[in-house]
């Protein structure tokens, strides 16, 4: 049976790759960094329940800022595939902690490589690697942005994301390892951030419509996003590693729309008009920001036979259901705490 190492297991795709190799029948190890209070919620249903699965997740301490721990994971744990999923993902926040950021996504990503590179030597084994690269390397480069668009990055996070792509590559390149560039359009679901904008969006239009919550706050609204679904998503990760032979793929639907789309399905959906509560502030709005990010993912298509399942309506829908389950939720708690 494989043994998969994944960095940023406890993220959005991290936990959807978990449940994809999980039902693959792999034993997963996975990194966790330490905090003051656990990360774990999206890993809950699998780790902390005691059942089969449970057997088959391990998580691990270390940081991608600490080589010493990736190496003496990587040894101990002898993968077949790593997937480095790691990242301060959030490219607001990158403006914010610049140098924190490269550490990170770039400099990780080197030290990650480096040690699985000498773990090959030592074990005589190959181990097939996977790169978590974003549509934000495009940044200013007109749509449609395939896998021979050049890269044009508008944030410190996508600069560090180009590093470690190219990190990626010469790996590849330099000493023939198997390593593979999943050049991610965005994806979402209802596992995503709160601090994204489609999350943030469905977030408040379950608590307005509830009444818990009477604004939104947001940014720039003209921006333009490819958005698919997380859990289709990490099965292109999976499928790039599964090929003999290593490479770049981009992972997208073909459609874009903007932030004001998004809001119009999602508030739509429950019968809400959104000009009613959002409220423009200027605090997220970007140094430099993105505008129009539409993929063209022929290549995954042909070569890997990955499709998108699930439509930009239907994640709506998903994400905004979700939303207001959890507002109704935590509104029924609210009165049952002053009854
Ligand atoms: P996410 O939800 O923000 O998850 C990021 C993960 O990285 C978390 O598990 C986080 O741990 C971990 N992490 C952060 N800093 C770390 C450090 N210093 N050491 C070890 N782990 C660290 O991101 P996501 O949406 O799942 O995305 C997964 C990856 O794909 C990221 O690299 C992201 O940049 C990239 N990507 C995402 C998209 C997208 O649309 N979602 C598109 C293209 C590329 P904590 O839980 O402890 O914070
Ligand atoms: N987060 C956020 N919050 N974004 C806002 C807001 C707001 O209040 N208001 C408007 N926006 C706009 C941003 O300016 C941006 O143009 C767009 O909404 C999407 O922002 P995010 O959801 O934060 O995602 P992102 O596109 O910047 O980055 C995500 O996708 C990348 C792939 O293209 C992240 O997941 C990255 O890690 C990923 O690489």
């Amino acid at each position: 049976m494989k043994r998969a190492l994944i960095t940023g297991i406890t993220g959005q795709d991290g936990s959807y790759l978990t449940e994809l190799l999980l039902a693959k029948g792999y034993t997963i190890y996975g990194i966790v960094r330490r905090s003051s209070s656990l990360t774990r919620t999206r890993l809950e249903h699998i780790y902390g329940a005691r059942h089969f699965e449970r057997e088959k997740l391990y998580l691990e301490y270390g940081d991608m800022t600490d080589g010493s721990s990736l190496r003496t994971i990587i040894t101990r744990v002898a993968p077949d595939e790593i997937y480095n999923l790691a990242a301060q993902s959030h490219v607001r926040v990158s403006f914010d902690t610049p140098e924190y950021t490269v550490d990170v996504a770039d400099v990780g990503t080197l030290r990650l490589l480096e040690a699985a590179r000498d773990y090959q030597k030592q074990a005589g084994k190959t181990v097939r690697y996977y790169q978590a690269s974003s549509s934000e390397m495009f940044g200013s480069t007109p749509p449609p942005q395939s896998e021979t668009t050049p890269f044009h990055p508008r944030s410190p996070y996508a600069i560090a994301k180009v590093a470690g792509y190219w990190h990626t590559v010469n790996y590849r390149e330099a000493y023939g390892m198997h390593c593979s560039n999943g050049i991610l359009f965005n994806h979402e679901s209802e596992r995503r951030g709160e601090n994204f904008v489609t999350r943030k969006i469905t977030l408040a239009a379950g608590r307005i419509k509830v009444g818990l919550q009477k604004e939104l706050y947001l940014g720039n609204l003209d921006a333009k996003r490819d958005w698919g679904y997380a859990k289709d998503y990490v099965e292109a990760m999976w499928l790039m590693l599964q090929e003999d032979k290593p490479d770049d793929y981009v992972v997208a639907t073909g459609e874009s729309r903007s932030i004001r789309e998004f809001l119009d399905a999602s508030f739509g959906l429950l019968g809400l008009n959104w000009q009613d509560y959002v409220k423009i502030d200027q605090f997220y709005m970007r140094p430099s920001e993105v505008d129009f990010l539409l993929g063209n993912a022929t290549k995954a298509q042909e070569k890997l036979g990955w499709r998108p399942k699930v439509s930009f309506s239907e994640m709506v829908k998903i994400m905004t259901e979700y939303d207001l389950d959890l507002a109704e939720r935590e509104l029924h708690a609210k009165k049952f705490s002053r009854s």
